[in-house]
């Protein structure tokens, strides 16, 4: 049967919505009616224009929230000042990555991991985001009858990439504690999922010391001969949202060009 577009006037809160895939996952989202409340860390001005621009474009609210992934602390505070703001959440997108000096110790060989520094920091920023973000988000998914949950993950915990052990092994952490949660809020009608992503052109991708080789050998591997754009994973993140998704939980949905088999 047909059923209407039960998305519109939704609420999407997602982490790290300034570029790349939480960008494009916000976009979807807002072009489809939901309303979104998106955070920035270091890109307020981005973040404030992007907000105005999806208000003017999809006629849904959009509002920027600070928020800083490795001050885990800070979830609580932004979640109050959303129920300012909005008077639902919907759905929960855990997609921010930290970059950069920290996770210096985390990126990089293994025999050149250090635990006390980088590689815990993507520990916070991956799998501590995730609990303190969906738990926030769970509390008020309860009393609108449901909701759901989706985190980014990356098919660097099913494949070798070069310098990738600190992420991938957070990775696979989380798409284990959304499995449970999945199993834990599936009384309150909430689903909890990840999507896990091949190499996709972003920021993130490009700071890789050997990005051009990724690129490269991405596109040698991909079944469809290109690399991955981050509106190839917007579209698994909000199907998995989505009333047709209604028995999809404690999943994850590869989105990889075909990379990780091939
Ligand atoms: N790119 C890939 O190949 C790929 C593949 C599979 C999965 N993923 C996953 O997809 C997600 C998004 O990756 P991306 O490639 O789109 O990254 P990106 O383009 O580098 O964007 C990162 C986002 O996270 C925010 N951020 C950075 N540091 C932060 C911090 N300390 N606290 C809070 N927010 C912070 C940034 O905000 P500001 O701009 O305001 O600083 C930005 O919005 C990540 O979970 C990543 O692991 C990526």
């Amino acid at each position: 049967m047909c059923k209407e577009n039960s998305m519109k006037g939704k609420t999407l809160v997602i982490t790290g919505a300034t570029k790349g895939i939480g960008k494009a996952i916000a976009e979807k989202f807002a072009c489809n009616g939901v309303n979104v409340a998106f955070t920035y860390n270091s890109n307020k001005e981005a973040a404030e224009r992007l907000g105005k621009e999806w208000e003017e474009k999809y006629g849904i609210k959009a509002r920027a929230y600070a928020l800083n992934i490795l001050e885990l602390d800070q979830f609580k505070p932004l979640f109050e000042a959303i129920d300012e703001d909005f008077d639902r959440v919907d759905f929960f997108v855990s997609n921010a990555m930290i970059y950069g000096r920290s996770v210096v110790g985390g990126y990089g060989k293994f025999m050149k991991l250090r635990p006390e520094k980088g590689l815990t920091n993507i520990w916070i920023a991956t799998v501590g985001a995730f609990v303190k973000g969906a738990q926030e988000a769970a509390k008020r998914m309860q009393k609108v009858g449901g909701g759901s949950i989706v985190t980014l993950s990356s098919t660097g915990n099913l494949i070798y990439i070069e310098n990738y052990a600190g992420h991938g092994v957070n990775k696979a952490a989380v798409e284990t504690m959304a499995k449970y949660a999945a199993v834990e809020l599936g009384e309150y009608g909430i689903r909890v999922n990840a999507v896990s992503g091949g190499p996709i052109e972003t920021d993130a991708l490009r700071a890789f010391t050997n990005y051009e080789e990724v690129k490269a050998e991405t596109i040698k591997r991909s079944a469809l001969d290109r690399m991955g754009q981050p509106e190839d994973l917007a579209g698994a993140v909000y199907f998995l949202c989505s009333d047709d998704a209604g028995w999809i939980t404690g999943q994850t949905i590869i989105v990889d060009g075909g990379t990780t088999f091939k």
